[in-house]
């Protein structure tokens, strides 16, 4: 009778036990790189409340929110910040038996995904321990990228599809394209290339990239230079492993396997250091690469924060991201290209200001808007990496990323970086001083609309037309008379001048 009436109360107690999801938890996700990716749930339960930790690659989340839904499981809002930025997660979790059963909602494009977590033992893929960074000094400086660099990246068209068969192809097509001989001389690869690390903490490629030391060779026999990524964080933004606590070590693999140019991305650095910490964090990097005796020139890749260009020279950095990622469309390329006119004073030969890759020939704009991205990069003596396929090539993109009057701008041994001289607007009139004396003037046309532009000789500070003029896109001289001078631009167009005296 006793035990009758209490019964269900102790069922109560029972189911609550069973149900506890307490504990650290991990889902191994393999993938055909040889790599697994693993996303740890490291959950506390108290009643219907779940708190705790979320970790997904080199994301570090706080469970901010839980809700008990009516299938038993629960609904995990989580949090975390990334400098001034909040990122938040969403998952939905349920315990069957020994079982967390995940959904991970769909979001920006991506379909939902299920997946099981295991309990796996206290503390694994806890966030490691922040090292102490070191007292600033200046690194110095690794004497390249003279001039702003040109290459190809794998990352825009490829991310995690390049291998060693790929980077191969784009050494080879590199040269049969001409490209290498217009000056794109460097063949980067991005993220998506790192295994783990061998029993004395040596990186090692995944199964993508069976021999880099080979690969290296193999690029090197094209008269072409090999590049390579990592970051100073634990992780890469794409989850690998980064060089965290493992900077010199990292930085001689590579120079034994014959790498040219590291870009070094902060992503997993996020959850350790604070933005005013990144100063000292790629200093470390740069410390190392002098020490590892390879000229290897380093990108900073940190989208812009904490004002890098007034720091980027000070670690030996040659080169620095100054935005978030760009997009092949228009209003991407459009938004980071016409928001550089300020950092000008900070590019100068050797550091330049990175607005981001190429990505000239992936699809996602027209020519003419391919012409404009071709354009305003090298007004901004920005780094000329291609982003596209350059084993599917059409003439036209051939002729954008080859046309050597516009790379000249961009290599002008000045090293002085372009500006806007018109007021922001649907056109604008930029300019950039060039070594010879003369001018690069583009107007370009941001409107859907082909549009008259007419440059005044007064705005370039000259008293008359000038004596020589030339339209670089259309290569051919242009007579200029009296105190302007009108052209007519395409739509999201340009034209582009070199002016001498
Ligand atoms: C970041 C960078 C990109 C690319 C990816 C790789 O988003 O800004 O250029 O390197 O990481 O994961």
């Amino acid at each position: 009778m006793q035990i009758a009436r209490f019964l269900p109360l102790y069922l109560v107690a029972l189911g609550g036990l069973a149900a506890d999801l307490t504990g650290n938890w991990v889902v191994v996700q393999p993938l055909n790189d040889g790599t697994t990716r693993r996303t740890y749930f490291d959950l506390k339960q108290a009643g219907d409340r779940i708190s705790g930790g979320i970790r997904t690659g080199q994301f570090y989340y706080r469970v901010a929110d839980s809700k008990a839904s009516a299938d038993g499981g629960y609904t995990l809002a989580a949090s975390m910040m990334d400098g001034d930025l909040e990122r938040k997660a969403q998952y939905q979790i349920k315990l069957t038996g020994e079982e967390l059963h995940i959904l991970t909602p769909g979001r920006g494009g991506r379909p939902a995904s299920e997946s099981v977590a295991r309990r796996t033992t206290a503390g694994e893929g806890a966030m490691p321990a922040k090292l102490p960074i070191p007292a600033l000094h200046k690194v110095p400086h690794n004497g390249l990228a003279k001039t702003p660099p040109m290459g190809w990246n794998s990352w825009n068209k490829f991310a995690s599809r390049v291998d060693d068969a790929s980077v191969r192809g784009m050494a080879d097509a590199m040269v049969s394209s001409g490209m290498r001989d217009a000056g794109y001389i460097y063949i980067n690869i991005d993220d998506t290339w790192e295994g783990e690390r061998d029993a004395k903490g040596n990186i090692t490629s995944n199964k993508k990239f069976p021999d880099m030391k080979s690969l290296a060779d193999y690029v090197h026999s094209k008269g072409l230079k090999l590049g390579i990524y990592s970051s100073p964080g634990p992780n890469t933004c794409a989850g690998y492993e980064g060089s965290y606590g493992h900077e010199e070590q990292d930085a001689k693999t590579w120079a034994a396997w014959g790498i040219d140019y590291l870009k070094y991305d902060w992503c997993g650095a996020r959850n350790i250091y604070r933005d005013d910490e990144m100063q000292a964090v790629y200093q470390k990097m740069g410390d190392a690469l002098h020490k590892a005796g390879r000229p290897i020139v380093f990108s900073l890749c940190q989208y812009g924060r904490a004002d890098v260009w007034k720091w980027g020279p000070e670690v030996s950095g040659n080169l620095w991201r100054t935005t978030y990622d760009i997009r092949d469309n228009w209003d991407s390329m459009m938004k980071i290209g016409f928001s550089q006119s300020d950092l000008a004073q900070w590019a100068a030969p050797g550091h330049w200001n990175d607005p981001d890759m190429l990505e000239i020939g992936n699809g996602g704009m027209n020519d003419d808007e391919y012409r404009v991205h071709m354009t305003l990069w090298s007004l901004l003596a920005a780094p000329l990496i291609a982003g596209n396929d350059l084993r599917a090539m059409t003439p036209q993109i051939k002729d954008i990323l080859m046309n050597r009057e516009v790379i000249t701008i961009d290599q002008d041994s000045a090293g002085k970086q372009g500006k806007r001289i018109s007021s922001p607007g649907d056109q604008e009139t930029w300019t950039r001083d060039l070594a010879d004396g003369g001018k690069a003037v583009a107007l370009f046309n941001k409107s859907g609309e082909r549009a008259k532009m007419t440059v005044h000789w007064a705005e370039l500070g000259l008293k008359a037309s000038p004596k020589r003029m030339r339209d670089l896109w259309s290569h051919s001289e242009i007579r200029g008379e009296g105190d302007s001078w009108t052209a007519d631009v395409p739509a999201h167009g340009v034209v582009l001048l070199r002016v001498g005296k």
